[in-house]
């Protein structure tokens, strides 16, 4: 496995939290981890606690989404550590809703959750990265395909991944590596509560999705430098024109 590391993980008491949080810490990692509720939080260390590997969390209630929050999240992280390698950007947000019957204000809370959050954030940890430093983000396929009633989240994205792409151009040259991961759904305990209609042999394992993490922020993904990761797993986003599959078709298990 690929050297440890001291990250920051921002948003870590989303779905997505606990998969990537146990990959990390399997590796040996030193993670300080960012959420607005601090209930949740502890109960992120907690269950971290009691996972087996070589490598420690901590935890911050800092609101990230902010500048004087993500400058004190970053600063903590580099003084608990002693140096910073890279930050996993997990803050994010979803809503659907067509263009008629969406406030403006939807627009504005997706836009600061998924893309102006990166801005600040990344501000914010980049005077503590030194060469090799890694910084993750999370895109969807629905910001290059859009669907019907995904214009405020699909944008949000497209936002993020144009911006990550050109940021990436200004750090490579300090030796910053700036990626994202694109998913479709992945598989938590959430989403199955949430959308008992869709078939979890088509969502995508959040451990995959944190094994692309820890790719990323890894020495192997050293000759990366604004790419975008599909790990989209079987999952197809569908519109009213997609047919279902031939007759007598059955689907393969995972
Ligand atoms: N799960 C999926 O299927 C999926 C699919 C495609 C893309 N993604 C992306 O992957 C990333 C992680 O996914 P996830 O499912 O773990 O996300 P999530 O559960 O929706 O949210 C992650 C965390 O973001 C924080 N957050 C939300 N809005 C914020 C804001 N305005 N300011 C600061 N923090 C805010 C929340 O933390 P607190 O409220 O505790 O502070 C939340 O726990 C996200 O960027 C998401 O958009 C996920």
């Amino acid at each position: 496995m690929s050297a440890a590391r001291a990250l920051l993980v921002t948003g870590a008491t989303g779905r997505l939290g606990p998969a990537t949080v146990r990959a990390l810490v399997e590796r040996g990692d030193r993670l300080l981890l960012t959420g607005r509720d601090a209930a949740r939080l502890t109960a992120l260390a907690g269950n971290a606690a009691a996972w087996d590997g070589p490598g420690e969390v901590d935890v911050l209630v800092a609101d990230t989404g902010r500048p004087d929050g993500a400058q004190h999240a970053a600063a903590e992280a580099a003084a608990r550590f002693g140096s910073l390698d890279g930050m996993v950007h997990l803050v994010g947000g979803f809503a659907v809703g067509p263009l008629m019957l969406t406030d403006v204000s939807a627009y504005e809370d997706l836009l600061t959750a998924n893309f102006l959050s990166a801005v600040v954030a990344t501000q914010a940890v980049l005077p503590h990265l030194t060469e090799g430093g890694k910084l993750v983000y999370f895109g969807t396929p629905l910001a290059d395909e859009p669907l019907a009633a995904m214009s405020a989240y699909a944008a949000s994205k497209a936002a993020l991944v144009t911006w990550m792409r050109s940021m990436a151009h200004e750090v490579k040259n300090r030796g910053i590596h700036a990626n994202a991961i694109s998913l479709t759904l992945v598989d938590t305990p959430q989403t199955r509560e949430e959308m008992p209609h869709v078939d979890p042999a088509l969502t995508v394992d959040a451990e995959l999705v944190a094994r692309a993490v820890r790719f990323l922020t890894s020495e192997d993904s050293d000759g990366m430098y604004g790419s975008v990761m599909p790990v989209v797993g079987r999952f197809g986003f569908t519109s009213a024109l997609a047919g279902g599959p031939p007759p007598g078709v059955t689907r393969p298990s995972r």
